[in-house]
């Protein structure tokens, strides 16, 4: 068991828990996520898996070359090309990390990798010594360790440790073990492997049952010190350990645990505000920590506990994990560029140039719109412009409901292709938003329906921006585009999400839904060119 106090904190927010069905981020805002976990102060920031495809290359690169901080980490298997591409994607980064990972399981071992333990054993002395060749920083995992024979697992990490892993990650890949087990297989492992008490041990759970924090406090219990996990819990399936939880427990419960994280607290509620808004993926109200209720209390006896002495009903300050400065920011129609520029400093945004310009210009709409424009507005404007940056984009140029009748509901549409020529659409369909996007799919030339779509308010208040989250679908491409993107094949099917913000709702769904085509479409690229499959 470990001595030290301090848990490290390893995000995979870009990794596993940006590989969750329908998540598909940019590099602007894989960066500006990485950026916001820097400030969140997380030790690790597992950016990607770089052989996957060009774009988590380019995003892995990206986040390597421009966040100050944290440890930079690439995914790779234990395969030569895959850790080769990690270590290109993190050549620049102050503090790379190599995180290679082979499955030890039988069940894995003969179904998915239909190999022998021999091969497990040459792979994973061949695949941590040419990553030690590269970074110094090697992280080994032995995939569906918990499922796996626990003298095989320890005879795979002492040859790991040998060949220079610094880290050794025990993931419970598929969220099988329950507390006891999964500590009790920690000290199992430390009693079979000689050098595990001279590298970090570190715990990856997956949620399918709900115990992934549960099983990552047994882990660090049994002496673990480094937890892995995603903001918001998202992960593949039901997603992994849930950082801001994970982080609260030790914070909340220093008392009975006596470990603690250097993760900033007040920014927990932001980063997941953000992360929520940029993949779409909405926090269910009565989460731990982060959903709307998390902190409020409804029955009369609560309420009346609470205004008499807050401790009655609460364990923990919501001023701890950053909830009162949402709205502490208020900006008026006069507002300036200036102020502006200082309100997102503030925030940590460091807009400058063209991006300010475009900022300044969204704010003053909306600041006609609305009386007083909140930080939780700016958050909101500021990710949402990130959406229109890179990869084929398409833009609304206007769009026109001719009619809301319940019989007939019409609308019309002009939109900009990705290579900027302007396309007219009109379309009827269930409703109005149903008729605009009917009008999209004319302009574009696709065939393309609604999969899911959802309209949450930004803050509170009659006058609060909309947040609209569509998934489309994508059927036959049309000639016009398919000759701007020739990657897409015709008659594929992929799925793209969309996300945007605005005052008007049909507004915020037209642009949504032209970025979940955009979406889809990338996809249908990537699907081309990816050169590995994603893995858990
Ligand atoms: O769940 C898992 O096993 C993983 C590994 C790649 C660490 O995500
Ligand atoms: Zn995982």
């Amino acid at each position: 068991m470990s001595s030290s106090d301090q848990v490290l904190i390893f995000d995979t927010t870009l990794r596993d828990g940006e590989q969750s069905p329908g998540i598909s981020l940019n590099a602007s805002e894989k960066l500006e996520i990485a950026q916001q976990l820097a400030r969140l102060g997380v030790d690790v920031i597992e950016a990607g898996f770089p052989i996957a495809s060009p774009g988590d290359f380019e995003a892995v690169q990206t986040i390597a070359q421009q966040v100050e901080g944290p440890i930079i980490c690439g995914l790779a298997r234990a395969q030569p090309a895959d850790i080769a591409r990690a270590g290109e994607a993190l050549a620049d980064a102050a503090r790379p990390r190599i995180h290679t990972f082979i499955s030890t399981s039988d069940i894995h071992i003969e179904h998915q990798m239909r190999n022998t333990r021999d091969d497990v054993l040459k792979g994973t002395e061949a695949a941590v010594s040419q990553a030690k060749a590269i970074v110094d920083d090697v992280q080994f995992s032995p995939m569906d360790a918990t499922r796996s024979d626990p003298a095989f697992t320890a005879k795979v990490l002492q040859i790991a440790i040998e060949c220079g892993a610094t880290t050794i990650n025990i993931p419970d890949t598929v969220g099988y073990a329950t507390p006891d087990e999964y500590g009790r297989f920690l000290t199992t492992l430390y009693e079979l492997t000689p050098g595990l008490r001279d590298v970090v041990v570190s715990v990856h759970c997956h949620d399918d049952l709900g115990l992934a924090v549960a099983n990552s406090l047994a882990g660090v219990i049994a002496g673990a010190r480094q937890v892995e996990g995603a903001i918001n819990g998202i992960g593949e399936r039901a997603g992994n350990t849930s950082l801001e939880e994970f982080v609260m427990l030790l914070d909340t419960r220093a008392d009975a645990l006596g470990l603690h994280t250097k993760v900033v607290t007040t920014e927990i509620a932001r980063t997941s505000r953000m992360i929520s808004r940029l993949t779409g993926y909405p926090v269910q109200p009565n989460k731990a920590i982060v959903g709307r209720n998390a902190f409020s209390h409804e029955s009369g006896i609560h309420q009346d506990g609470v205004l008499k002495n807050p401790s009655t009903f609460e364990i923990m300050d919501p001023r701890k994990v950053g909830l009162d400065d949402s709205n502490q920011i208020v900006l008026g129609k006069l507002s300036g560029r200036a102020a502006l520029r200082d309100a997102l400093e503030k925030m940590g945004y460091q807009l400058s140039g063209d991006q300010l310009v475009a900022a300044f210009k969204r704010f003053k709409v909306i600041a006609d719109r609305k009386k007083q424009v909140t930080a939780m507005d700016l958050e909101a404007l500021v990710t949402d412009d990130l959406r229109t940056i890179g990869g084929a984009s398409f833009e609304l140029v206007d769009f026109e409901v001719q009619s809301t009748s319940a019989e007939d509901p019409h609308s019309t549409v002009t939109i900009t292709l990705p290579d900027g020529t302007e396309r007219k659409g009109d379309g009827t369909g269930d409703g109005t938003v149903d008729s605009v996007f009917a009008a999209i799919n004319q302009a574009a030339g696709v065939e393309a329906r609604l999969r899911e779509y959802r309209v949450e308010a930004v803050s509170g208040g009659q006058d609060s921006l909309g947040h609209v989250s569509v998934v489309v679908e994508l059927g036959d491409v049309g000639d016009a585009l398919r000759s701007q993107i020739p990657g897409v094949i015709a008659g594929g099917r992929t799925i793209g999400q969309g996300n945007a913000v605005d005052t008007d709702v049909i507004s915020a769904s037209a642009q949504a839904y032209l970025r979940g085509l955009a979406a889809a479409l990338r996809a249908a690229e990537v699907g081309q060119e990816a050169t590995a499959e994603p893995m858990r």
